[in-house]
């Protein structure tokens, strides 16, 4: 069986909708949570397909895990395995985190290289280049990461862009290496934070996450924690998107607005009405939007995670808008189904030029990946007709019940399952 979602669009939304956790964050707190001597409970945990595979290849390696209630508790104590299988470790971007941790466990981890988007080559030159700093051996044989080390030491780090993995897998490692080190060129998201400040709640010695240089002294012993993960930024920035592009009026709750100001600054250049305070976001609409410019830079600019949603937005914008994505080399092949729709959009090098049109129609297209899930999500909400999105998969992998969500503000929005014609 496959499954698809159905959008009746012009549909008005209005009412509230809660932000749940955050997958980026989630996906790299819970490898960490190995390297304690003792169980952790992680409250806000987003109960999502990526998450099931990471608490899959925890259980494979050896760990005892209960998640329920948006809550894992996982006791690391017996794991006996640094090989999780590339069954497993394939489906996902993130499972490259179980890396720095198995070899801080073990000496020694083989694990399948990354899976996740198709949305450019995503090289890990950067995560090899920080283990091997600390004094790892790394290779990659047959599709597998293999990391050894006798014994890590702290360095100093110097990442050529500020990228997420590699600063991740990064931290992941400096803990487990004796001395400091210091992280330089950092990526500065919120889960880079707020990883940072999980391993805090261990015991880790972790000081200026969120900027440039993140000190780590590691080598110390970690314990069991009991944390609360940060609301997803991404999942707020698509509420919001979506709130936009069908709302009257949609108050977002359980969010952090400072992680937000990038979008928001967005969408008022647009004629969003977006207000702020504590942990909501109000967003009101017209509908009627201005044409503007977007570049995608690492936090606190503005998310790459985002430019295909806000895309989506644009298509409908009075004006042309120039969309510049400068983080990944291949993340604008959405603009292909966007086109279906009668998008009026073309791409020159890193730019999408979107010309504006009245309004999109209805059509059947793909999801090509997570966030050109969302997109298509964002255009059936505001087309004419019913859109039916292919590649759900792909949608749930990232965000938790985002239909029922959408429907709780108004949305007519169904998830359809079919036999597969071609099986
Ligand atoms: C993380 O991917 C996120 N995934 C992505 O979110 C997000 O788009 C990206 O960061 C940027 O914010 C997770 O957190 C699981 P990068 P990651 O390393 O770590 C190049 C989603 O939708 N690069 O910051 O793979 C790379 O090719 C996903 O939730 C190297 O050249 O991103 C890319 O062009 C999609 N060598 C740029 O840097 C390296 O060793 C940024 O990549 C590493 C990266």
């Amino acid at each position: 069986m496959k499954e698809k979602l159905r959008i009746y669009g012009n549909e008005r939304l209005e009412g509230e909708v809660a932000v749940s956790g955050g997958k980026n964050a989630a996906v790299a707190i819970i490898p960490a949570a190995l390297l304690a001597d003792s169980p952790s409970t992680i409250e806000n945990i987003p109960d999502i397909n990526d998450v099931h595979v990471i608490i899959e290849m925890l259980k494979w390696l050896g760990a005892h895990v209960d998640f329920r209630d948006n809550t894992l508790w996982v006791d690391p104590r017996t794991v006996d395995k640094f090989n999780p299988p590339y069954e497993l470790a394939g489906k996902m971007r993130a499972s490259y985190y179980l890396a720095p941790v198995l070899l801080g466990l073990f000496h020694r981890a083989e694990v399948p290289l990354p899976g996740g988007c198709d949305i450019g080559a995503r090289p890990i030159d950067q995560t090899i280049k920080g283990m091997c700093t600390l004094g790892a051996k790394v290779e990659t044989l047959g599709g597998v990461l293999v990391a050894t080390a006798d014994e890590m030491l702290g360095g100093d780090i110097f990442l050529d862009m500020p990228s997420v993995g590699a600063t991740v897998n990064s931290m992941l490692t400096a803990v487990s290496a004796s001395g400091l080190t210091c992280i330089h060129n950092a990526a500065k998201e919120p889960h880079i934070v707020d990883l940072a400040n999980f391993l805090s709640s261990m015991g880790a010695y972790v000081k200026g996450a969120g900027t440039d240089v993140i000190r780590i002294r590691g080598g110390r012993q970690l314990h069991g924690a009991n944390y609360t993960v940060v609301p997803d930024q991404i999942e707020t920035g698509t509420l919001m998107i979506a709130a936009a592009a069908a709302g009257d009026d949609v108050l977002i709750t359980g969010a952090i607005p400072t992680h937000m100001e990038s979008l928001s600054a967005k969408l008022l250049e647009m004629g969003v009405n977006v207000a702020s305070e504590d942990d909501w976001i109000r967003v009101r609409s017209n509908r009627v939007f201005r044409a503007v410019n977007v570049k995608t830079q690492g936090y606190p600019g503005f998310p790459t995670d985002l430019q295909q949603p806000l895309s989506a937005l644009l298509t409908v914008a009075n004006g042309t808008s120039i969309v510049t994505e400068t983080i990944f080399e291949s993340r604008f092949r959405f603009l292909d189904e966007l086109r279906k729709m009668g998008a009026n959009v073309r791409t020159i090098e890193s730019s999408a030029i979107i010309t504006g049109v009245n309004h999109l129609v209805g059509s059947r297209v793909n999801a090509t990946d997570l966030r050109a899930g969302a997109a298509m999500v964002v255009a059936g909400l505001m087309a004419e007709g019913v859109t039916e999105i292919g590649g759900v998969s792909y949608i749930l992998r990232g965000y938790e019940r985002i239909d029922e969500k959408l429907k709780s503000l108004g949305a007519h929005i169904e998830r359809i399952q079919y036999e597969d014609p071609l099986l």
